[in-house]
C-alpha cells in the first residue's frame, strides 16, 4: 500500500491525544528502579571505637578507604531454592549460604579493613597474610547499621602497605526475597499435568547500581575491578549460570550439583549475575550467544528473533568498535521478575520478558523494534561500561550515553531504518528536562554523588538521552570518522580500566586539531542548553539559556556549532559561537525573500529562534514546499517553536500555525512531533472548556491493512489513537466492532493495531469488556500481548473500574511488581484516572515506600506522570505540601524530582493564564475555516 492512503487530506488541526506518547514505544529507561527506603538513615561518617592509635583513618565519607586493592575474589554460592517443589514436600527454601574468599594488595599500612555488606549474615572472618601464611587475629568486626553497608574489621596486626598480600574469608548466609534486587527469587506458572497450573520459581539476580554487597560481602566500587572465580552449588535438574563458561559435577550422591565457572576477565561487582532455574536454552556452539527462557517460550520460538538480532550486531560493534567481544560465551536470559528494561551483566545479559521474547501472532512491529533497541543498547555495554568502565558514579552518562548513542547505530545494522528516530526519542526528551534550573549536569563532581539515592537519581534523562545527545553532536563537529577513530583509542587504551571523561576528550584532541575539552565542558559541566537567536535583518546572533520558566541564566556560554543554509544558495555552512552575543555576522542576514534554517537536522543540543519575519517565511516554505527542509528539521522547528512559545519566547500561533503544512506531509518525525506538543495542550486543557474547540478530523485506513514502511506503520497508529481518542465515530465504531469479534471468536485486531483498538474498545466499552479483557491479560503468556491488555484496561472511562484497578497495582498476585509504576502511569494518562491517581499515590505513599521500596519502584518515575497536568494553583500547593511532609521524613529520594514537578507546574500555571483565550481564539478561528 502505498504512502498516504491512511492520513486524510482533509486533516485540518492536528491534536495529539494524551496516550501518543505511550502508544509510539515503550520509552522505558534501563534504569534499576530502586528506592532506599529511610529504614537507615544516614549517619555521619563511622569512627572506630578503639583507643590504638592507627595510621590509616577511617573513610571520611561513603567511599571505602583506598589502603587495600581486591584483585581476585573466590566465591561459593548455595541456593537452597527447588525450581520445582518435589512431589511430596511443600517445603521450599529461600535460603542461600556461601563464602567467599578475597586476594588484597595493601599500599597503605592500616589496621582495619572496610568493605560492603548489606542484609547478609556473617558467620566468619578470617584475615590470612598470604605472604607469611599466618592468620591474624580479628580483634572485632561490624556491620555499620548506616548508609555506608560498611563491614569493618579491626585486626590485632597491622597490614603492611608495601604491596604485601592478605587473603579475607567471610562465610555468610542470606535470604532470596522477590524484591528484584541483589541476589533474588522470581517465579511463573506452567501448565503441569492435566493442564493444571504449577508454579516454578528461578533464583535470578540485579546488582548495579549497589547490590552485589547484598550477595556476597564485596568491595562494592566500580573501579575496585577484580577476577571472580564463581562457584554455585544447586538442586539437581537446574542449570546455573554465571558470567563466564561452567562445567558441572554432581556431589552427594545426587544432591547437589556443582558449576565451576572459569574465572571472569578483571571487572566490577556491579556486573556480576548469577541465575539457578530450568530454563531452556537456544543457540550456542558453534554461536557465542545462547538465549535462556522459560522451556515453553523456547519451543514455541519465541527466543529466535533475539537471538538473529544479537548475532547480527554484536559482529557489527565488533568491526565498529575495532575489538573483539572479549568472553568465550554471550548468555541472554529473560527473566519473569525484573525491574529495569535489562541489564547488561558482562556475559548473561538479562532481560524482561517483553525485552526479549516475540511471538508472531501477538507481537507487534514496534514489540519488534523494542527488542532490537534494547539488544543493541545492552551489547553496546559490552564495550562501553564493561570492557571500559567510569571510575564512579558521576559518570555514569559515559556508560549510559554512549550505549544509548550506539544503540542507534546498532539497530541499524540490524536492518531497522531508525537513526533518525534518535531526535525524537532521546533529543526531546532531553530538552524537556533540561530547561528546568532543577535539572542537572551530565557530570558532577565525584563528591556529590555519595549516597544510594545520589547514584539512583542518576539514571535519568539527562544521563541517557543528553548523553546520547552531546555525543551525537560531538560527532558530527569533529567529523563522524575522526570521532569513531578516536573512539577505538579510547577503548583499546583504557580497556579494563576506568577513566574520567577528560581521558575520552584526551583521545578525541590527538584524533583531530579541535580543542574538544573547550567545546565539550560548556555542555557536561554545566546544567541546561543554549537557545540562539538569529536576527535576519541585521545578521546578528546570540545564546542564552533556555528555561521553560525564566530563571536567572548562569555559567558560561555553550560553544555552539551551527550547521545552517540559506534558501538562495543551499549551501551548508558551520560557525562556531563562542560568546553570549549579539555577534553581528553578515553570514546570517538574509535577502527580501530568502530564508535561513540553522541547526540542520538537529545535531546540535540547542534551540533555535528568528525574527518573526524568518518563522513567517520559513512557515510559507512549509505550506508551500516542505520537502526543501530536511525531515529532522521540520520535526525541529515545530519542537523549538512549540517550547519557544512554552517559554514566552514566540507568539503560541506561530506553533500553531506551524502545524499546518502537515496536511500535505506523510513523514512521522513531523508528525510525532507536532503530536507531542498538542499533546502539552491537550494536557493543559483537557480539563476545561478550551477542550471543546480543540478538535479533530481525521481519517484512517479503515481496512486496517499496515503500511510496510516502519516509520509509516506509526504513522497509522498514530491515526487511530488520535481519531478514536477524539470520538471520531467512524473509528470508535470500527474499535468496538473489531473488539467484539474478539470477544465472540478469535482476535481479527492486527498485533500493531491492538495497543491503540484495545485502548479504545475499553474507553468506549462497559464492566464487561473491561472484565473480558482483565480476563484476557491473566490469561496471556506472551508478556507482550499482556502489556497491551494492562495498558488498555487503564483506558476506561468508569471511575470506580479506575480506582479497583488502582487497588490491584498493591496485590503482587495480580499485578506484578515490576508492574506498579507504569499501571499507575498509564492511569494517570487517562484524564479521567488522573486524580483518582494523585490521591492514590499520595495516600498510599508511606505503604508503597515500606512494601515496594527496594530495588521496585521509581518513585521518580510515579511523580512525574501523576502531575503531568498540572496546572492550577491548588495542584501546586498540593504538592508543596507533599514536599514538605516528605522532608519532614526524610525521604531524601525523590527530592529532585519533587523540585523538578514544581517547576514544571508554576511554568503550566504561568502559561495557561497566558495563552488560554489566544489557543481558544485560534482554533476557533481555524474551525470557521471548515
Ligand atoms: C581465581 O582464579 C585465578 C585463575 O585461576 C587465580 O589466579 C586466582 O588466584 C583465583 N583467585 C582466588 C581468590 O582463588
Ligand atoms: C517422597 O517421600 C517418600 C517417603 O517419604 C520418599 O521415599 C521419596 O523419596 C520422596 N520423593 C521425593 C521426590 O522426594
Ligand atoms: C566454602 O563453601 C564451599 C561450598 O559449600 C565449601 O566446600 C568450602 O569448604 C567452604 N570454604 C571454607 C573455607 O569453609
Ligand atoms: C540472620 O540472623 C538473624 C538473627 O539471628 C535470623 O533471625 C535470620 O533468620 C538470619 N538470616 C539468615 C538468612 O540466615
Ligand atoms: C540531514 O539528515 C538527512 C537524513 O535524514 C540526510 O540525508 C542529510 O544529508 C542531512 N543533512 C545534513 C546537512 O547533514
Ligand atoms: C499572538 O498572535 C495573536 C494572533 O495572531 C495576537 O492576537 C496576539 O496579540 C499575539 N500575542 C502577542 C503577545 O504578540
Ligand atoms: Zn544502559
Amino acid at each position: 500500500m502505498g504512502k498516504g492512503v491512511f492520513m486524510s487530506k482533509s486533516l485540518a488541526i492536528a491534536i495529539g491525544v494524551l496516550t501518543v506518547s505511550s502508544v509510539c514505544g515503550v520509552v522505558a529507561m534501563l534504569v534499576v528502579y530502586r528506592i532506599q527506603i529511610a529504614r537507615n538513615p544516614p549517619k555521619p561518617p563511622p569512627t572506630l571505637q578503639t583507643t590504638t592509635p592507627i595510621p590509616t583513618e577511617p573513610p571520611a565519607n561513603l567511599r571505602l578507604p583506598d589502603h587495600l586493592i581486591p584483585e581476585s575474589y573466590e566465591v561459593f554460592l548455595q541456593p537452597y531454592l527447588y525450581v520445582e517443589l518435589p512431589d511430596n514436600s511443600t517445603e521450599q527454601s529461600f535460603i542461600f549460604k556461601g563464602n567467599s574468599t578475597v586476594r588484597l594488595k595493601c599500599v597503605k599500612n592500616s589496621k582495619s579493613i572496610f568493605l560492603h555488606v548489606r542484609g547478609l549474615n556473617v558467620t566468619d572472618v578470617r584475615v590470612t597474610s598470604t605472604d607469611f601464611g599466618k592468620v591474624l587475629s580479628v580483634s572485632h568486626y561490624e556491620i555499620h547499621q548506616n548508609e555506608s553497608n560498611f563491614l569493618e574489621i579491626q585486626l590485632e596486626d597491622m597490614l603492611l602497605g608495601n604491596g604485601s598480600r592478605y587473603e579475607l574469608f567471610t562465610a555468610f548466609e542470606g535470604e532470596l526475597l522477590d524484591d528484584l534486587s541483589g541476589f533474588y527469587v522470581s517465579q511463573y506458572t506452567v501448565k503441569g499435568k492435566e493442564d493444571k497450573e504449577e508454579v516454578r520459581f528461578l533464583a535470578t539476580s540485579q546488582m548495579q547500581p549497589t547490590d552485589a554487597r547484598q550477595v556476597f560481602p564485596c568491595f562494592d566500587e566500580p573501579a575496585l575491578k577484580a577476577v571472580f572465580n564463581i562457584t554455585i552449588i544447586h538442586r539437581p535438574k537446574t542449570t546455573a549460570l554465571s558470567n563466564t563458561k561452567g562445567v558441572f559435577k554432581t556431589i552427594d550422591g545426587e544432591k547437589w550439583h556443582v558449576t565451576t565457572f572459569s574465572p571472569t576477565p578483571v571487572m566490577s561487582t556491579y556486573l556480576l549475575a548469577f541465575t539457578v532455574s530450568n530454563f531452556m536454552g537456544k543457540g550456542g556452539y558453534p554461536s557465542k550467544i545462547t538465549t535462556y527462557a522459560r522451556a515453553d517460550a523456547v519451543i514455541a520460538g519465541h527466543a529466535d528473533y533475539a537471538t538473529q538480532m544479537t548475532e547480527k550486531i554484536l559482529n557489527f560493534y565488533e568491526t565498529t568498535f575495532g575489538l573483539k567481544y572479549p568472553l568465550d560465551k554471550l548468555d541472554q536470559i529473560a527473566v519473569p521478575d525484573f525491574s529495569a528494561g535489562a541489564m547488561e551483566n558482562w556475559g548473561l545479559i538479562s532481560y524482561q520478558e517483553s525485552g526479549l521474547l516475540l511471538e508472531d501472532d501477538t507481537s507487534s512491529n514496534f514489540d519488534k523494534e523494542w527488542v532490537a533497541t534494547l539488544i543493541a543498547h545492552e551489547l553496546a555495554h559490552q564495550w562501553f561500561g564493561n570492557l571500559v568502565t567510569m571510575r564512579w558514579w558521576n559518570d555514569l552518562w559515559l556508560n549510559e550515553g554512549f550505549a544509548t548513542y550506539m544503540s542507534y547505530m546498532g539497530v541499524e545494522a540490524a536492518d531497522w531504518n531508525l537513526k533518525d528516530l534518535i531526535v525524537l526519542k532521546e533529543i526531546h526528551s532531553a530538552f524537556q528536562v533540561d530547561s528546568l534550573n532543577s535539572s542537572h549536569p551530565l557530570s558532577l563532581p565525584e563528591s556529590d554523588i555519595e549516597t544510594y539515592s545520589d547514584i539512583i537519581e542518576l539514571f535519568d534523562d539527562i544521563t541517557y538521552s543528553k548523553g546520547a545527545a552531546v555525543l551525537r553532536m560531538l560527532s558530527t563537529y569533529i567529523g563522524e570518522e575522526e570521532f569513531m577513530n578516536a573512539i577505538k583509542t579510547y577503548l583499546r587504551k583504557f580497556q579494563y580500566m576506568n577513566p574520567v571523561y577528560k581521558d575520552l576528550w584526551e583521545c578525541l584532541q590527538e584524533e583531530t586539531k579541535k580543542d574538544v575539552e573547550a567545546f565539550m565542558s560548556t555542555w557536561t559541566e554545566q546544567v541546561g542548553y543554549p537557545v540562539i537567536t538569529i536576527t535576519t535583518q541585521t545578521g546578528e546572533i546570540s545564546q542564552e539559556q533556555f528555561f521553560l520558566k525564566q530563571t536567572e541564566g548562569h555559567g558560561i556560554p555553550w560553544q555552539v556549532h551551527i550547521i545552517y543554509f540559506k534558501s538562495d544558495s543551499m549551501q551548508v555552512n558551520e560557525y562556531l559561537l563562542k560568546d553570549k552575543g549579539p555577534v553581528p555576522n553578515p553570514n546570517f542576514q538574509v535577502g527580501k525573500d530568502e530564508w535561513i534554517l540553522a541547526n540542520i537536522n538537529c545535531t546540535g543540543f540547542y534551540r533555535v529562534n528568528y525574527d518573526d519575519e524568518n518563522w513567517n517565511k520559513l512557515l510559507m516554505q512549509l505550506e508551500s514546499n516542505h520537502h526543501v527542509i530536511p525531515v529532522i528539521s521540520r520535526g525541529q522547528l515545530i519542537d523549538d517553536a512549540f517550547n519557544l512559545a512554552r517559554a514566552g519566547r514566540l507568539n503560541v500561533t506561530t506553533g500553531l500555525s506551524l502545524t499546518k503544512f502537515l496536511k500535505n506531509d506523510t513523514e512521522y518525525i513531523p508528525w510525532e512531533s507536532a503530536l507531542k506538543n498538542l499533546d502539552y495542550f491537550i494536557l493543559m486543557f483537557d480539563r476545561s472548556e478550551v477542550y471543546g474547540p480543540i478538535t479533530y478530523f481525521e481519517t484512517y485506513n479503515e481496512n486496517g491493512t499496515v503500511p510496510e514502511k516502519h516509520t509509516d506503520q506509526y504513522n497509522q497508529v498514530n491515526a487511530i489513537t488520535v481519531a478514536c481518542s477524539n470520538g471520531l465515530p467512524e473509528c470508535l465504531s470500527m474499535a468496538t466492532s473489531l473488539f467484539r469479534q474478539y470477544r465472540n471468536n478469535t482476535n481479527p485486531i492486527h498485533p500493531n493495531l491492538r495497543r491503540a483498538i484495545y485502548c479504545s474498545a475499553i474507553a468506549a466499552g462497559d464492566e464487561d469488556d473491561w472484565e473480558f479483557a482483565w480476563e484476557e491479560f491473566q490469561r496471556a503468556t506472551v508478556a507482550g500481548e499482556k502489556d497491551k491488555l494492562r495498558y488498555a484496561l487503564s483506558c476506561t472511562k468508569e471511575i470506580w473500574l479506575l480506582n479497583r484497578y488502582l487497588q490491584y497495582t498493591l496485590d503482587p498476585t495480580k499485578i506484578k511488581k515490576m508492574d506498579v509504576v507504569s499501571t499507575i502511569n498509564y492511569i494517570a494518562k487517562n484524564v479521567a484516572g488522573q486524580p483518582l491517581a494523585w490521591d492514590f499515590v499520595r495516600g498510599q505513599w508511606s505503604y508503597l515506600t515500606q512494601e515496594y521500596g527496594a530495588g521496585i519502584i521509581s518513585f521518580n518515575s510515579l511523580l512525574d506522570s501523576v502531575t503531568k497536568r498540572f496546572s492550577t494553583d491548588f495542584e501546586l500547593q498540593q504538592l508543596k505540601q507533599l514536599q514538605r511532609e516528605l522532608e519532614e521524613k526524610d525521604h531524601e529520594f525523590v527530592t529532585r524530582t519533587l523540585e523538578q514537578v514544581i517547576e514544571r507546574t508554576e511554568a503550566n500555571i504561568k502559561w495557561v493564564t497566558e495563552n488560554k483565550q489566544i489557543v481558544l481564539d485560534w482554533f476557533s478561528g481555524e474551525l470557521k475555516n471548515y
